[in-house]
């Protein structure tokens, strides 16, 4: 047992570069080897020169430290970067026996790419400038292959001051790397499929409140005109002699709301592609002139001279008649609430149709109102865009989603001056259903 012991440590000085006189390696674990290391070394140290003491004498401190240590290659550099010591933790990891390894430039761990940019040189900078350099990245193995490592360097100094070497203690964390960077994936993953639930969650909640917004929107109309009717005919019941006459027509007309109403909600339901509600031939030249009429009160009340210059042969268009009835009357009411700002000119309001082509006709709705400033035009058609008080900013999204419904275009222009200019284009052919659900829910 003895004289193995004595025979391993005749090795390890053998092992020692220029006659033995290089740090001790350490590469047993055995702690009686060990003992015979550092007192062997101990003698010699008290023989050297000072500086060389100095070195020498932390680099037994060092192997005697991690002599037992096989997770971690630990080794000194002097203070060029050469390698002065390794121990077998180092030689686990990196490949290199001591002998191959000793008096070689650390930076032979470095990648190509590491090495070019100055990597381990700026490490040992760092280190001497700041007491400690700590990093991870890839390094490369005797036989090539890579590990991610955790490095420190500590500077050594001498008891003047004086750097003498370094430090290095490096750990082959490449399986925790790996299952950071896996675990990085999954977390962005997550996230992405998190973001992902969450559009879809908060595109429902959308299509809930712009179909529950239409609804209010679309009814209003309707509803105000059945509780007027209402309210008439118990006026006229009130009346002595009684106006019978009167309260039958009072009672028709809200009659008729009320399927107006209800086509309204199929109509809306058509909209969101739950109705069965069929295209029909529909002509548009007659629709306009509806909401004219039905509008002539509130015209004659803002003092508004309303002019129609609808073409004598418009083709009739596959669609929906109360979808469109629906963008003709916003685009005449927004008109008309647009001309109350007007007081130094006529209040004028034009509604133009007129074929264009065989297969497409176009209606304009022209106000001489303030007009749109036209960095603004885009935003208008958005949802909740409003500039009055009690608006719902909800009636040009409505008109552009039916058109759009319809295979056209809904666009305004304006000077931003003296009124604004609506129109679309629709094509006298349906577009196919289907084509449209598919583009709804694209
Ligand atoms: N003819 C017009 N002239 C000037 N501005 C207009 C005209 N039409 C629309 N706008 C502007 O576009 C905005 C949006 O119009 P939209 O019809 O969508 O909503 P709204 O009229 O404000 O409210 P509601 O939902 O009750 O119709 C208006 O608030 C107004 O600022
Ligand atoms: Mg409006």
């Amino acid at each position: 047992m003895k004289r193995r012991r004595v025979k391993t440590a005749a090795q390890t000085r053998r092992a020692t570069p220029k006659g033995g006189d290089g740090p001790i390696i350490a590469r047993r674990s055995n702690p009686l080897i060990l003992q015979k290391q550092t007192v062997v070394l101990t003698r010699k140290l008290a023989a050297a020169p000072k500086a060389e003491q100095q070195l020498e004498h932390s680099s037994v401190q060092l192997a005697v430290l991690v002599q037992s240590i096989k997770d971690y290659a630990i080794y000194m550099l002097d203070r060029d970067g050469r390698i002065i010591s390794w121990n077998s933790g180092a030689e686990r990891i990196k490949g290199y026996t001591h002998d191959e390894i000793m008096n070689h430039h650390f930076s032979r761990f470095y990648t190509d790419s590491d090495r070019k940019s100055g990597l381990p040189t700026q490490a040992l900078r760092h280190a001497a400038a700041y007491g400690k350099f700590e990093g991870e990245g890839w390094r490369v193995r005797k036989d090539g292959s890579q590990f991610w490592a955790s490095v420190v360097i500590n500077p050594i100094h001498n008891d003047s001051g004086m750097l003498i070497g370094y430090a290095k203690v490096t750990r082959d964390v490449t399986e925790r790397h790996q299952a950071q960077n896996l675990l990085e994936q999954k977390n962005k993953e997550l996230e992405a499929f998190a973001s992902v639930l969450k559009r879809e969650r908060d595109n429902k909640l959308m299509n809930v409140q712009a179909i529950t917004a239409t609804i209010a929107h679309e009814v209003r109309q309707p509803l105000a005109a059945i509780a007027a009717n209402g309210s008439a005919a118990l006026r006229f019941l009130a009346k002595t002699p009684l106006e019978l006459e009167e309260v039958r027509a009072a009672l028709k007309r809200l009659i008729s709301d009320t399927h107006r109403t209800s086509e309204v909600f199929d109509g809306i339901r058509a909209l969101f592609g739950e109705g069965n509600q069929k295209r029909k031939q529909v002509d548009v030249n007659e629709i306009i002139f509806g909401v004219i009429q039905s509008s002539r009160k509130e015209l004659r009340d803002h003092d508004i001279d309303a002019r129609l210059e609808l073409a004598s042969k418009l083709p009739p268009v596959e669609g929906h008649r109360r979808q469109l009835e629906a963008v003709i009357d916003n685009l005449v009411h927004n008109a008309i609430e647009a001309m109350d700002a007007t007081t130094d000119r006529d209040r004028v309001l034009r509604v133009r149709t007129r074929p264009s082509g065989h297969d497409v006709i176009t209606v304009a709705v022209q106000d001489s109102g303030p007009g749109i400033d036209p960095k603004r035009i885009d935003g208008i058609f958005g949802a909740f865009f409003t500039t009055k008080s009690h608006g719902m900013g909800l009636g040009l999204a409505i008109c552009r989603t039916i058109i759009e419904h319809h295979g056209g275009q809904l666009t305004a222009t304006s000077d931003g001056k003296t009124g604004s200019l609506f129109q679309f284009a629709l094509p006298i052919k349906s577009i196919d259903e289907t084509a449209w659900t598919s583009f709804r829910h694209s």
